[in-house]
C-alpha cells in the first residue's frame, strides 16, 4: 500500500487541480504511455509527442507535393511557403519581433551553438564567460574562443543549490576588454541541476559591453520565454524537448544586429547569392539563408509549425503550473526518504524546493552507510519497472564536479594518464576517480506527467529503503 496518496498531494498543490485539462489530452492524445504501461521521467532528454501532431503532419505530407526549397517552382514554393510560415510561427511564439530577431534553421540546439562558435568574432585577450553548469555543446565554444587567443572564464555554481554568486558575475563582467567582442553563455534552465538563473543577467551583461547567448534548450519547454523582453542575442532551442516530434529540427533565434557580427568560416549549398570556382570568391546572402548549410529539412519544419500550435492550445502557463506541482511533490517526498538508521536515501543536487527551477529533480541514493548507490544500478532496477530515468552526467560535467565534490586536481591527473592519452572511457574514468560517484540520477517531469507518474518513481525508491 503506498504512502503516496493523492489526498496528500493536493492537499499540498491544490493548483494541481487546476491543471486537469492535460489529464483529458493524455487520455485522448498520449494513449500509447498507458497502453504500453510506460512511465516516463525523461522529459529533459525529450519530451513526447500527441497523436494529433503526426497524423497532422501525415496528412500534410500525403495532401501536398513538396520539391526542394532552393528553386521557384510550384512545388518548391509550396515547400518555400511552409517553412517561412514556421519561421514566423517560431517569431511569434518567444514573441520575438521579426525586425529584431530571425530563426535560423538547424538540427538541433547543438548545431545553432556551433553556428554562433565557429563565426563569432574571438579576438586576441577578449573573452568567452560562462556559468559552471553548461550543457556540453555550449562548452564546446571554448575550443573556438582558446584557438582565437580568447581567454575562457567559468563563473562557478555553489553546491548544494547550485546556484551562482551575484556579485562575481558582476565582478567577471567588468574585468573584460571594452574593445574586445565578449560573450557571456548561461543555461536559461540548467539540464543538470534545473536552476533558471535569473533572465536580468541579460540587461546586466549588455549594460557592461557584453553578447549573450542564452541557452534555451531546457528551460522553453515548460516556460514561457518572452524574447521582446529578455532579449539575447543568441538563443538555441531544439524542437523536439518542447513537443517530441519532429527530431532532427532546432533553430537559433538570433538578434540581427548580433549576427552582423558573426563571421561564417565557411560556405555552403544555399548561403551565398554568387560563388565563383576562377574568380575565388563568393558573396554570403542575408540571414537566414547565410547560415543554413544545404538543404533545409523541409518536410518535418513544417511539423514544428503543428507542434507550437499544440502547446499554444494547451497554454505555457498550465505546463508549467502542472510540472511546478509534481516537482514539488517528488522534492518533499524524496527528502522524507530515510533508512531505518535514520539516514537519508536520497541527495538532491539542485534546489530543493520550487523557487526558480524547472521540473528536474537530480540526485544520488545513498545506503544506510551512507555510500552512494552505483547510478547505473539504480537505472536497471528503474528499467525493470518500466521507468525511463536519466543517468550519467547529461552532457552537464561542470555542474556534476561542483555537486559531486571532484576536485580539478583529481581531474587533471585522470586526464593525463600516459594511457589514456587519447581516449578515456567512462568506465575508466570511474575507476580513476575511484570510490567516488561520477554521476547521477536525474528525473524528470513534463508536458504530460501525472500524479500517478510520480506515485510510481516514488513506490520504487521506497523499495531502496533498507
Ligand atoms: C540545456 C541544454 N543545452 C543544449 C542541449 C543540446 O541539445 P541537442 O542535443 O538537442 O543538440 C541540451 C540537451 O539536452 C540541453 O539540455
Amino acid at each position: 500500500m503506498t504512502s503516496f496518496t493523492f489526498e496528500k498531494f493536493i492537499a499540498s498543490y491544490p493548483g494541481y487541480t487546476d491543471t486537469s485539462y492535460l489529464d483529458r489530452l493524455r487520455e485522448l492524445d498520449y494513449k500509447r504511455l498507458e497502453r504500453e504501461k510506460q512511465v516516463y521521467l525523461d522529459y529533459t532528454g525529450g519530451g513526447l509527442y500527441a497523436d494529433s501532431q503526426v497524423i497532422k503532419h501525415q496528412r500534410m505530407l500525403l495532401e501536398g507535393v513538396y520539391g526542394n526549397p532552393h528553386s521557384s517552382n510550384p512545388t518548391s514554393s509550396t515547400s518555400t511557403a511552409l517553412v517561412e510560415d514556421t519561421r514566423a510561427r517560431v517569431l511569434r511564439f518567444f514573441n520575438a519581433s521579426p525586425e529584431d530577431y530571425v530563426v535560423i534553421f538547424t538540427a538541433n540546439a547543438s548545431g545553432a551553438l556551433k553556428l554562433v562558435g565557429e563565426a563569432y568574432p574571438f579576438g586576441q585577450d577578449c573573452c568567452y564567460l560562462l556559468t559552471f553548469d553548461n550543457h556540453n555543446s555550449v562548452n564546446g565554444i571554448r575550443e573556438y574562443a582558446l584557438a582565437k587567443g580568447a581567454h575562457v572564464r567559468y563563473l562557478p555554481v555553489l553546491p548544494p543549490r547550485l546556484r551562482a554568486v551575484e556579485g562575481k558575475l558582476d565582478e567577471y563582467l567588468a574585468n573584460a576588454r571594452g574593445s574586445c567582442h565578449n560573450l557571456f553563455a548561461f543555461p536559461a534552465q540548467s539540464n543538470f541541476s534545473s536552476v533558471q538563473h535569473p533572465l536580468e543577467w541579460i540587461d546586466k551583461a549588455h549594460a557592461a559591453g557584453w553578447d549573450v547567448l542564452l541557452d534555451a534548450a531546457a528551460f522553453a519547454p515548460t516556460n514561457r520565454l518572452d524574447l521582446s523582453r529578455w532579449q539575447a542575442d543568441f538563443v538555441p532551442i531544439s524542437f523536439y524537448k518542447m513537443f517530441g516530434y519532429p527530431t532532427g529540427v532546432g533553430a537559433l533565434i538570433a538578434r540581427r544586429a548580433a549576427l552582423k557580427k558573426l563571421r561564417r568560416p565557411w560556405f555552403a549549398g544555399g548561403t551565398i547569392t554568387v560563388a565563383s570556382v576562377q574568380g575565388e570568391k563568393h558573396y554570403l546572402a542575408d540571414a537566414p539563408a547565410a547560415f543554413e548549410d544545404g538543404t533545409l529539412d523541409y518536410l518535418n519544419i513544417p511539423a514544428v509549425k503543428i507542434g507550437l500550435e499544440h502547446l499554444e492550445s494547451i497554454g505555457m502557463e498550465l505546463i508549467h503550473e502542472r510540472v511546478k506541482c509534481l516537482t514539488g511533490w517528488l522534492l518533499t517526498c524524496m527528502k522524507d526518504l530515510r533508512h531505518r538508521n535514520g539516514k537519508p536515501l536520497v541527495k538532491i543536487y539542485g534546489p530543493s524546493d520550487t523557487k526558480q527551477r524547472g521540473g528536474a529533480v537530480t540526485v544520488n541514493f545513498f545506503n544506510p552507510e551512507g555510500m552512494v548507490i552505483d547510478h547505473r544500478w539504480i537505472e536497471e532496477k528503474a528499467n525493470a519497472r518500466n521507468i525511463s530515468l536519466r543517468t550519467g552526467c547529461f552532457c552537464n560535467p561542470g555542474a556534476g564536479e561542483l555537486a559531486l565534490h571532484i576536485s580539478s586536481e583529481e581531474l587533471s591527473s585522470c586526464f593525463n594518464r600516459p594511457d589514456h592519452e587519447q581516449r578515456l572511457t567512462y568506465d575508466e574514468f570511474r575507476l580513476c576517480l575511484n570510490t567516488k560517484a561520477s554521476g547521477a540520477v536525474r528525473i524528470s517531469v513534463g508536458l504530460v506527467s501525472n500524479f500517478a507518474d510520480g506515485q510510481r518513481l516514488l513506490d520504487f525508491l521506497a523499495t531502496l529503503v533498507e
